[in-house]
């Protein structure tokens, strides 16, 4: 099936296709009727990624099938802006706010903004989740540095220079047109403000991927012809040009290791299908013998090579880091 480069897999530049805004933090159609007014009607891509995350069962999830896995590029993310006690941090697509304990912690005043009303519920435990940090008289609970705003990653509600801090982990590659959020990112920083953002790196380094999309192209046979590439972004001539051309100077992009620990070799084709938005889509498109012959085919994979000698399954899944900044 020849279908992975038109389904937006492919590396390549990114951000040029569709028109649209997305986001919606309420799911009345009035809200998200006041999101499409701003910028014309949405992408199929746009519409597909907006009606994904507002989900509570996917943002559920998601938190389950990913949280201990992009958790473990955040003290990486953080080490690359150099976050400093008393900054702001702006963390754009925060999801269930992995990153926000940790900068917190660094002393950063936190902004997690996220479109997805059912994500921001979840990263609004973190004060619970907090309370450790708080005991050591890191986080004080009376005068909260955090802040968790719904809004959309390419129209940001801040005013211009709010930020010393701006971080993206893993919400890049989720954007109609990222170029926009570049903009947006330095819109809000301060002179001499720094960014950074993590996507996937491309197969076959992520191996989850890498089983996932051979097993979809050898079995599938349906398409889906939307988004900028998937991995379009690790590649870090695209990432640099993509900063440079939202004025963000000095982009350097490096590999951070991350490993992807399940407990039994019928989850990685779980997560896919239910807690990703694009690939969840290629996979809920599939007629059900497609389906499942796709499901076979991953656990086949997984059980042959990804064994553990704890009786579990792990394997490689790094990050690409990218980091840059505004002029001073
Ligand atoms: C893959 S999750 C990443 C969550 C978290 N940052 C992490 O590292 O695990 C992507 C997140 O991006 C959010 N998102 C996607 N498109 C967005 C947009 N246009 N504006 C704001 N948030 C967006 C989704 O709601 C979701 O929470």
């Amino acid at each position: 099936m020849q279908t992975l480069r038109r389904a937006g897999w492919a590396t390549g530049r990114a951000g040029r296709r569709g028109a649209g805004s997305t986001g919606s933090c309420g799911r009345s159609e009035s809200r998200r009727g006041a999101y499409r007014a701003s910028r014309g009607r949405l992408s199929t891509f746009a519409r597909l990624e907006r009606d994904a995350w507002q989900s509570a069962e996917l943002s559920r999830a998601y938190a389950d099938g990913f949280g201990s896995l992009t958790q473990q590029s955040v003290p990486a993310m953080l080490d690359a802006v150099g976050v400093a006690p008393g900054e702001e941090l702006l963390d754009v697509a925060t999801g269930p706010g992995y990153l926000i304990p940790s900068a917190i912690s660094r002393g950063a005043t936190v902004t997690g903004l996220d479109f997805s009303a059912d994500m921001l519920a979840i990263a609004a435990t973190l004060r619970q989740r907090l309370w450790p940090l708080a005991a050591d008289g890191k986080y004080s609970l009376e005068s909260p540095r955090l802040k968790l705003v719904c809004g959309n990653a390419e129209e940001l509600p801040f005013r211009t220079g709010s930020f010393d801090v701006v971080v993206c982990s893993f919400g890049v590659l989720h954007l109609p047109h990222p170029d926009r959020f570049l903009l947006e990112a330095h819109r809000v920083l301060r002179p001499g403000g720094r960014l950074a953002f993590t996507v996937w790196e491309a197969p076959p380094a992520t191996v989850g991927f890498d089983v996932a999309l051979r097993s979809i192209a050898e079995h599938g046979v349906s398409e889906l012809d939307a988004g900028p590439p998937f991995f379009g972004f690790a590649d870090p001539a695209v990432a640099a040009a993509a900063c440079e051309a939202a004025g963000l100077v000095g982009a350097t992009t490096t590999s951070v290791p991350q490993t992807w620990h399940l407990a039994n070799s019928q989850r990685l084709f779980q997560v896919m299908a239910g807690a990703t938005a694009r690939t969840r889509a290629v996979i809920q498109a599939q007629p059900a013998d497609a389906r499942q012959a796709i499901q076979r085919a991953i656990q086949r994979e997984v059980e042959a090579s990804c064994r553990n000698e704890k009786g579990g399954f792990s394997f490689s899944m790094p990050a690409a880091l990218t980091s840059a900044r505004k002029v001073a």
